[in-house]
């Protein structure tokens, strides 16, 4: 059935967006040349769109998960009254099996588990979009508060590298590191920002740098491998990230690539900021070793745009996050407060805060 296009405003604080009593995404796959919403009305749309990256971005995967949630739950209350609870659960597991890596993604899950754990045979829906629209309210309060927390690391202007997407559309909005850059851009800390284009699904080209002229903040982008010959010839202050789990000890996973620029980050004296709600740690894995790594398949590397680039019969290895040692970290910042030079000690006073 065509869906006519809901008056939403197409900007990337609306990425994920409860509307008209629906769950719309904005679909990031076809960013920036296209700007189009999309409907979601099951669940198994809902994992889809996670999976296939319509909606991506560790909080913004949460938050997606929520109201998905509530999409199951309408669905199940239409279906079996009250008996809803018996569909329930498998819908759970089909968002969890969506994608491994971001934690937010179980986090949100939990949370909505609770509050089903809590109900009994009465209609769900309206208690559980309250709950998802809490989560996704919080998400955007959290990142607006980490946004001023990390501009105040920041002592004076300077150029930074951000890589990947994570801003506004990787969020319920505001944005984690582009929040960090928002906020110090705003106090006039930020010159320029130097986006890795990120490939292969290119999110630094395609999302950042949209983003970051929508907000009139000067970016130029940096193909990924141009980033450690940007740091040697001086000028940068910060690699500024975000995560999509944050191990006890403060290791960190991020977009692949995060590794490297941290490396190189060290090697020229550049200081490493992770921004990330506290929805973004795991204090159930002690170290980034015990966090799930995704691979995707490896098609997203010998294409590009749709076209073929690799040789035909060329394998490929798609890794999607890599860990970086909290040795390589100078800041987590995160609503809650902010962590230097990480450590499992620090994180624990941070999380029993
Ligand atoms: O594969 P993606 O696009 O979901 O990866 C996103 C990232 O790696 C982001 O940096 C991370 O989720 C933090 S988003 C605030």
């Amino acid at each position: 059935m065509e869906v006519p296009m809901p008056n939403i405003p197409v900007h990337a604080d609306n990425a994920v967006v409860w509307h008209d009593e629906h769950l719309y995404l904005l679909d990031q796959r076809i960013l920036p040349l296209q700007t189009e919403f999309i409907r979601l009305t099951t669940v198994e749309e809902v994992a889809n769109a996670i999976r296939d990256m319509v909606v991506r971005g560790a909080p913004a995967i949460g938050v997606t998960a929520a109201f998905g949630v509530v999409v199951a739950a309408r669905n199940a209350w239409e279906n079996k009254g009250a008996r809803w609870k018996s569909a329930i659960a498998a819908d759970l597991s089909t968002l969890a099996a969506s994608r491994p890596t971001a934690v937010n993604l179980f986090w949100a899950l939990d949370r909505m588990q609770k509050v089903i754990a809590e109900m009994g045979a009465e209609n769900p829906a309206p208690r559980l979009l309250a709950e998802a629209q809490a989560i996704h309210k919080e998400d955007v309060a959290a990142n607006r508060c980490l946004g001023d927390l990390g501009a105040e690391l920041i002592t004076e202007p300077t150029s930074v590298i951000t890589h990947c997407n994570a801003g506004a559309l990787a969020t319920g909005g505001y944005g984690t590191a582009l929040g960090v850059i928002r906020s110090a851009f705003a106090v006039g800390k930020i010159q320029r920002v130097y986006a890795d284009e990120t490939r292969p699904w290119l999110q630094g080209s395609r999302l950042t740098a949209w983003e970051l002229n929508q907000d009139n903040i000067p970016v130029t982008l940096l193909i990924d491998g141009a980033a450690a010959s940007l740091m040697a010839r001086g000028g940068i202050g910060w690699v500024i990230v975000g995560s999509d789990r944050i191990a006890a000890n403060g290791d960190v996973a991020n977009k692949i690539g995060t590794y490297g620029l941290a490396v190189a980050a060290k090697h020229h004296g550049v200081k490493v900021m992770v921004a990330a709600p506290t929805s973004t740690v795991d204090m159930s894995v002690a170290t980034g070793a015990d966090i799930p790594i995704e691979e995707r398949d490896a098609a997203e590397v010998l294409n590009c745009g749709g076209k073929q680039l690799g040789a035909s019969g060329v394998d490929a290895w798609n890794p999607v996050f890599d860990v970086t040692p909290a040795s390589l970290v100078d800041a987590i910042v995160t609503e809650m407060g902010v962590v230097l030079q990480p450590s499992s000690e620090k994180m624990a006073n941070l999380m029993a805060r």
